[in-house]
């Protein structure tokens, strides 16, 4: 088994105000050494990153956008590019969303190019899939997931698939407290391995990290950290408070 860092990500949503996230992650860097092994991002809503950005300075927690747009400029009212998220010292982005799928009618193929744009720009991508409780029980989570993995993946090369992270996300498990079980999600996840490996090399695949994200909490982290194919949560609800978020990061940290 490959030695994959250990990474966990706060998406704050549309969530806290300046104050809020700058004592957040304030926090996060005074408790850092609490799980000192797993890589560690904040994604605060875009308006923030500056603010808690400058909060981060000097310490190695990184920062991430919720989003970013495809193009690197232009007449694109109201959007934000890949290199301005570098600018204010963005080094992650969360892209394809669950959220934005559904709400902002993000399909695989804008997924996709925004995946291109951001690693030209230097940012590592957390591309999100994830199936819905319909198509779970339809029997569909296999065929919707591969799909969204080879779409949003699509032309990538084998070192940029190295460079990504992806986020299995079940949508059904996003903010309603329902978890995916531990042998639910690691039969995911080692599908989405299986098929990175046929989208880059198998070596490749075993280097990328794959997170798990919905309803991670720090009392049901601890099975699925465990999961040989688990290598970090994406959290949402939990990310909020620095006691639930570095719980969830230590349990992913090495011994
Ligand atoms: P919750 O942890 O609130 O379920 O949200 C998960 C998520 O969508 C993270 O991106």
């Amino acid at each position: 088994m490959p030695a994959r860092p250990p990474i966990v990500a706060g998406n704050w949503k549309m969530n806290l105000d300046r104050a809020q996230g700058r004592a957040l992650a304030a926090t996060a860097v005074a408790r850092r050494h609490e799980a000192a092994s797993t890589e560690l991002v904040l994604c605060p809503p875009a308006v923030y990153l500056d603010t808690v950005g400058a909060a981060l300075a000097g310490s190695d927690i990184g920062l991430g956008a919720q989003n970013a747009h495809d193009k690197p400029s232009g007449a694109f009212t109201g959007e934000v590019a890949s290199a301005m998220l570098v600018d204010v010292g963005c080094r992650y982005v969360i892209l394809g969303h669950s959220e934005r799928r559904t709400l902002c009618g993000e399909t695989d193929a804008v997924v996709n190019q925004k995946t291109k744009a951001a690693l030209a720009a230097g940012l590592v991508p957390i591309v999100c899939v994830g199936e819905t409780l319909e198509e779970r029980e339809a029997g569909r989570t296999t065929d919707v997931v591969a799909t969204q993995v080879r779409g949003s993946l699509a032309g990538l090369s084998p070192e940029h698939i190295e460079k990504l992270v992806v986020a299995y996300e079940p949508v059904w498990a996003i903010g309603t407290g329902k978890v995916a079980t531990p042998a639910q999600a690691q039969e995911v996840h080692a599908l989405i391995r299986r098929i990175l490996g046929e989208l880059a090399t198998p070596a490749v695949a075993n280097r990328v990290r794959i997170q798990y994200g919905g309803s991670v909490k720090p009392d049901n982290v601890a099975d699925l950290a465990a999961q040989p194919d688990i290598d970090g949560a994406l959290v949402g609800g939990a990310s909020l408070k620095a006691d639930d978020f570095l719980a969830i990061a230590k349990a992913f940290a090495r011994a």
